[in-house]
């Protein structure tokens, strides 16, 4: 069973990468849309009886990018792929994996249903918000973990006193694993979010006064979570160069406005999403192509994933 990668229109860039990694070239696809809106998904080379991974972040735009995803996948199997993988550097929808309120519905599952319904044999993601997801997905889900890659670009802008920040209770654990390779201390804030856009902070526990501080979380999407911690910080005495990692730059509304009126030193993100800039913003792009490629090659010749996964 021979390998083929093939990218939606998501992140291409990505995929050319990955697949520049493992040696080979990326499959041609065609996405298109007609007139309605409706999409049309075609895979333009040969994928009988082949191990295909097939290379889609579900970010904005999140519906038209997880159709084209499901599309792929149903257009592989049909073509008589023997293996059909998913691989979802980040992974949309994986917010709402449960119920806040009761008459809400379970974006997560509804969209693990999707995905795990279209043909795909296994999802291979990376940092996933919430680790559940894996139990929403009825296919067999790997979750690798980006810490070691961004750790080593924190490594050359961090100072050996900084202070790792867990911007609210769910990035604890994110914050911990950070700290534990980095060597640093940490400090947890409590968040409260008011909206889509808006949070705010009620308390910080641990000492930040004229300390540098980094501040990780999972994802930056209008960047309200990293102004109210960053805020939080400056008024609990941290140093003013303030430098954030997370996995997924999404930068979406008013993200670099939030962000271009902080005290920024970096902005460490990778490129599970194709990462949108602005002169502002000092943001650093870190490849996820090793980690995907190692990946790959591995669950292509059927070796284990230790030292790749996000819970280690
Ligand atoms: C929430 O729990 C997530 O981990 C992020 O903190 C949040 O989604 C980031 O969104 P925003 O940048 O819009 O605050």
């Amino acid at each position: 069973m021979s390998l083929k990668v093939f990218s939606g229109a998501a992140n291409p860039g990505l995929g050319r990468r990955v697949s520049a990694r493992l040696g080979i070239n990326d499959g041609n696809v065609s996405i298109k849309a007609f007139p309605d809106g409706e999409l049309h998904v075609e895979v333009q080379e040969s994928v009988r009886g082949q191990d295909v991974f097939l290379i889609q972040p579900t970010g904005p735009p999140v519906e038209r990018r997880l159709l084209e995803l499901v599309m792929l996948a149903d257009a592989c199997r049909r073509a008589g792929a023997s293996r059909v993988s998913a691989v979802i550097p980040y992974f949309g929808y994986a917010r709402q994996d449960r119920r806040a309120t009761g008459r809400e519905a379970v974006g997560a599952r509804v969209v693990a249903n999707m995905i795990s319904s279209s043909g795909v044999d296994r999802v291979v993601c990376v940092d996933l918000h919430t680790p559940s997801i894996e139990g929403l997905c009825s296919v067999p889900v790997e979750h690798l973990g980006a810490t070691p890659v961004i750790a080593d670009a924190l490594r050359e802008v961090i100072d050996n006193d900084a202070v790792m920040v867990s911007p609210d209770l769910g990035a604890v654990k994110l914050a911990e694993r950070y700290a534990r390779r980095l060597g640093l201390n940490e400090a947890v804030i409590y968040k409260v979010r008011v909206s889509g856009e808006d949070v705010r902070t009620r308390s910080v526990l641990g000492d930040v006064r004229d300390r540098p501080v980094v501040i990780v979380d999972d994802m930056i999407s209008t960047g309200g979570t990293v102004a109210a911690a960053a805020e939080a910080m400056l008024e609990a005495g941290c140093k003013p160069d303030i430098v954030v990692a997370a996995t997924h730059g999404l930068f979406v509304g008013p993200a670099f406005e939030r962000l271009s009126n902080l005290p920024l030193r970096q902005v460490v993100v990778t490129d599970s999403l194709d990462v949108p800039s602005d002169s502002r913003v000092p943001v650093r792009v870190c490849g996820l192509d090793g980690l995907l490629s190692e990946a790959i090659s591995r669950l292509h010749n059927g070796r284990s994933m230790h030292g790749l996964l996000a819970r280690e």
